[in-house]
């Protein structure tokens, strides 16, 4: 038996594209292994999104040089910086084996063979015509040890958002037939997976013969799937007949991640983001009539070349005023053939360090908005899925709420169960409590995981 390691980067897609690499690879008698030092395989499912996230790419793959050095593993280089750089990869890095895209997954034994017998470098980064795209089918005992996972449901993204290198990593979008999506869900409740949440760079465009409401609203009524979240959704392609859903059905849980980018309908004009901040706001605002305790989380790009400190104050007082329970905010990276990166020079750069200084501000602003929020949970009780044991503190448990809030407890809850935890402490990113209770009898007892894939989010 072989051994593979794959070191994930980047968001959700990759994590599942990971997760359906080491199922091609099962079918050579790979097996997946945590760490990369007695691997025969490495692969680096890579991300593209900001330069520090290539960077890390670089850095990861130097380390793993020893390896091959030592035990002639085979190195290999997929995901969104092998689509768009696979020729730099090969003239930068003369010990990288092959190089893949998002797309080439399915092809991996194929690649890996002919590596092996003909001792060539393999590059494989063609597009697949999206009327011939197939999705890979998960294989539900990748999740065995898993209370909830991740169901792809589109791929590519057809925005041209002048900052974002996806369109040119993932191509067109494709969406997958929602027969497909439902059997996949209902196949992963037999290993015990209670929880799903479709997966997209997009999914609000979806249109895999039903639309993305009914995807979400058929998904919370296969048997055994208790909960349902999405992610992620651009802001111009918010239904009406989606925030409807969030009325009608309770299986999807009250969380809604919504890239706002900026509070400056000046820079979103320039981002080609399709809306302006108060169009934004009137769909909030209809969602949280549907769904009045929501908790609403965010993306938001800083220092986008022509932003002004008014620009930047616009951004801070939306954060203000939409009360987001969380944000990511990132400092703008140029990427390469992007549209913002070509114009940086006529829009004018934001220096790093007043970039820097928003990020702070923003992020100062945002903590505390978190702990405003998170504090009101104390002294009540709240309902959690049970995900495993707390990863600061083996002896807790650890699990979400619907407002997907992380929980530490007290407790024996085993993995998939739902239990009712009593909050007495929180902070910016945690609740903490005592397990009140648990259900008599959850669906199936899940054993703990055993091999957990390493992933940075850059
Ligand atoms: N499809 C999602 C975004 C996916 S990328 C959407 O449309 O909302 C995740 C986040 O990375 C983006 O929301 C954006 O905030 C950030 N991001 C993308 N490109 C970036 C860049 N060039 N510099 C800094 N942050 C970027
Ligand atoms: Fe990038 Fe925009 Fe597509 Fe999101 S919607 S993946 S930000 S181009
Ligand atoms: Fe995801 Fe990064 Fe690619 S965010 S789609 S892995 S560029």
């Amino acid at each position: 038996m072989k051994r593979v390691f794959i070191h994930t980067f980047g968001c959700q897609m990759n994590v599942n594209d990971t997760m359906r690499m080491s199922e091609a690879l099962g079918s050579m008698a790979y097996t997946p292994t945590p760490t990369a030092d007695n691997a025969d395989l490495i692969i680096l499912n890579t991300c593209s999104i900001r330069e520090k996230a290539e960077d890390k790419m670089l850095s990861a793959l130097g380390r793993y040089r020893q390896v091959k050095l030592q035990r002639g593993a085979l190195i290999g280089v997929g995901g969104c910086v092998a689509q768009q750089e696979k020729n730099r990869i090969l003239e930068r890095v003369p010990y990288v084996d092959f190089v893949f895209g998002p797309d080439a997954i399915a092809k991996l034994p194929e690649i890996i063979q002919r590596v092996d017998a003909d001792r060539v470098r393999v590059v494989e980064t063609a597009w697949v015509d999206s009327e011939r795209y197939v999705f890979p089918s998960a294989d539900p005992n990748t999740s065995r040890g898993k209370a909830t996972e991740f169901i792809t449901v589109m791929k590519g993204c057809d925005n041209v958002c002048s900052f974002c290198v996806v369109p040119h990593t993932r191509g067109r979008e494709v969406s997958r037939p929602f027969t497909e999506v439902l059997k996949e869900a209902a196949s992963l409740t037999t290993v015990g997976v209670r929880e799903v949440t479709l997966v997209g760079q997009n999914v609000n465009s979806y249109l895999g013969g039903i639309s993305f409401a009914q995807l979400l609203l058929r998904t919370a009524q296969v048997p055994g799937i208790e909960r349902v979240r999405f992610t992620t959704s651009h802001p111009h392609d918010l239904s009406d007949e989606l925030i409807e859903a969030f009325r009608v059905e309770p299986k999807i849980m009250g969380h809604f991640h919504l890239p706002v980018q900026s509070g400056s309908n000046e820079v979103l004009k320039r981002m080609r983001r399709t809306y302006t901040v108060a169009e934004y706001l009137e769909r909030l605002e209809k969602l949280r009539a549907a769904r009045p305790d929501i908790a609403v989380t965010t993306d938001i790009i800083v220092g986008f070349p022509g932003e002004t400190d008014a620009d930047f104050e616009q951004t801070f007082e939306l954060t203000e005023q939409v009360r987001y329970a969380g944000q990511f905010s990132f400092v703008y990276s140029p990427r390469p053939k992007t549209g913002a990166a070509m114009k940086e020079a006529e829009w004018g750069s934001v220096p790093h360090e007043v970039k820097i200084a928003r990020l702070e501000r923003l992020n100062t602003l945002q903590k505390r908005i978190s702990v405003e929020l998170n504090a009101a949970s104390v002294g009540q009780t709240v309902e959690v899925l049970v995900e495993g044991s707390s990863k600061t503190d083996a002896s807790r448990r650890f699990g979400r709420t619907s407002h997907n809030r992380t929980v530490n407890f007290d407790g024996d809850a085993p993995i998939g169960a739902l239990a009712l935890v009593h909050i007495e402490h929180a902070s910016a990113s945690a609740l903490g409590g005592k397990q009140v209770s648990v259900e008599s009898l959850p669906a199936i007892v899940i054993p703990e995981a055993v091999v957990a894939p390493e992933v940075c989010v850059a």
